[in-house]
């Protein structure tokens, strides 16, 4: 028993004074390897009295078990010193919070466009998407403008196919047709995205806006409905009351169409923005033309409406005092941070 204990405080002592893991390991190996001193004991084992080979096998094993914990014990505070003295040496800090990934920022079109969204959620109106991709039927025949007819001039359209059926939207109105077709009247909807004009580009022009077209259908529309309804978006969008205009303003799917402008809400009595008039030009609109009530499967005798398209883009001009539109879609991120 003795020469047992011996072996397991030389072995510790041996353990305790190893200085690495390698050095450890071969303290370990010269007592439970093969040719250790473990082995050795167990080898006598055929050598003592029967009656004392039981009790001398759980000894030595106990014994092998003894070390092997200790070298475990030992191998593990020489990690822990290591880790810490490495901590130690350089000026890493696990205390300190890891460094946040970054974040970017919603765009100030899609910022206006969800705060317009809300807007018109809270006064009844539905929101609807449409392709930009579309038939030329919706963006014009639908919208009272005939094949020749001169108002598609003036929208410099990209046509998508050789026949010219298919288009990019130069509007968002083609939406109007489209909800008249899926939706039962009454209903007020808000149709929001991008449309594209083969446009010479400047500081007011670019060749991919947003616009956000509002269509209501119901039973005896009339301007002052119109009015009424562009006051309330107005107020909300400059969180208080504007006065308007309405001029005379030509679209082929409007009757009379208008093109509504508000006193300046930046000035009282003109400035850079609007141009020393004191009125900007914000949105046209009007009543729904019969023919386009027709084309979108309604009959003008029984339903009317009124629509009005805003231009998007300009409105972020207007509020974040954006002097080209051009760096709407840049994808600057100098410019785009400032949101
Ligand atoms: N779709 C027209 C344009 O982009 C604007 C508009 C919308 C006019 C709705 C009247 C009514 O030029």
């Amino acid at each position: 028993m003795e020469d047992r204990e011996a072996l397991l405080e030389d072995a510790r002592a041996q353990i305790d004074a190893a200085a690495d893991a390698d050095a450890v390991k071969a303290v370990e190996r010269a007592f439970t390897g093969k040719k250790g001193s473990v082995s050795a004991l167990m080898a006598k084992i055929p050598t003592l009295p029967p009656e004392e080979r039981k009790a001398f096998g759980q000894s030595v094993n106990e014994l092998k078990r003894a070390i092997q914990a200790h070298v475990q014990a030992r191998l593990d505070a020489l990690a822990a010193a290591e880790l810490a003295s490495d901590r130690e040496a350089s000026d890493f800090d696990p205390t300190l919070p890891p460094p946040r990934p970054q974040r970017g920022s919603l765009h100030p079109i899609t910022q206006v466009t969800r705060e317009l969204e809300d807007l018109f959620e809270s006064m009844g109106y539905e929101v609807l998407d449409g392709p930009e991709v579309e038939l030329d039927f919706y963006n014009f025949e639908a919208l009272n403008i005939p094949a020749d007819h001169p108002a598609r001039d003036s929208q410099d359209t990209f046509f998508c196919d050789e026949a010219g059926h298919l288009v990019m939207r130069t509007h968002t109105s083609p939406g109007q047709v489209r909800a008249m077709e899926r939706l039962e009247p009454p209903f007020r909807i808000v149709v929001p995205g991008k449309c594209f004009r083969q446009e010479t580009t400047d500081a007011t022009h670019d060749h991919t806006f947003h616009q956000m077209e509002g269509l209501v259908v119901a039973k005896d529309v009339s301007v002052a409905h119109l009015i009424g309804a562009m006051k309330t978006l107005l107020a909300g969008i400059f969180e208080r009351e504007l006065d308007v205009r309405m001029r005379p303003g030509f679209f082929p799917f409007v009757e009379p169409g208008f093109e509504l402008d508000a006193r300046c809400p930046f000035c009282e009595d003109g400035c850079s923005v609007c141009k020393q008039t004191t009125w900007i030009e914000l949105l046209p609109c009007g009543l729904v033309h019969p023919n386009v009530l027709r084309a979108g499967g309604l009959d003008p005798e029984e339903w009317s409406g009124f629509a009005f398209g805003l231009g998007l883009s300009r409105l972020v001009m207007l509020r974040e005092e954006i002097d080209d539109i051009r760096h709407m879609l840049s994808g600057n991120v100098r410019f785009l941070e400032q949101f």
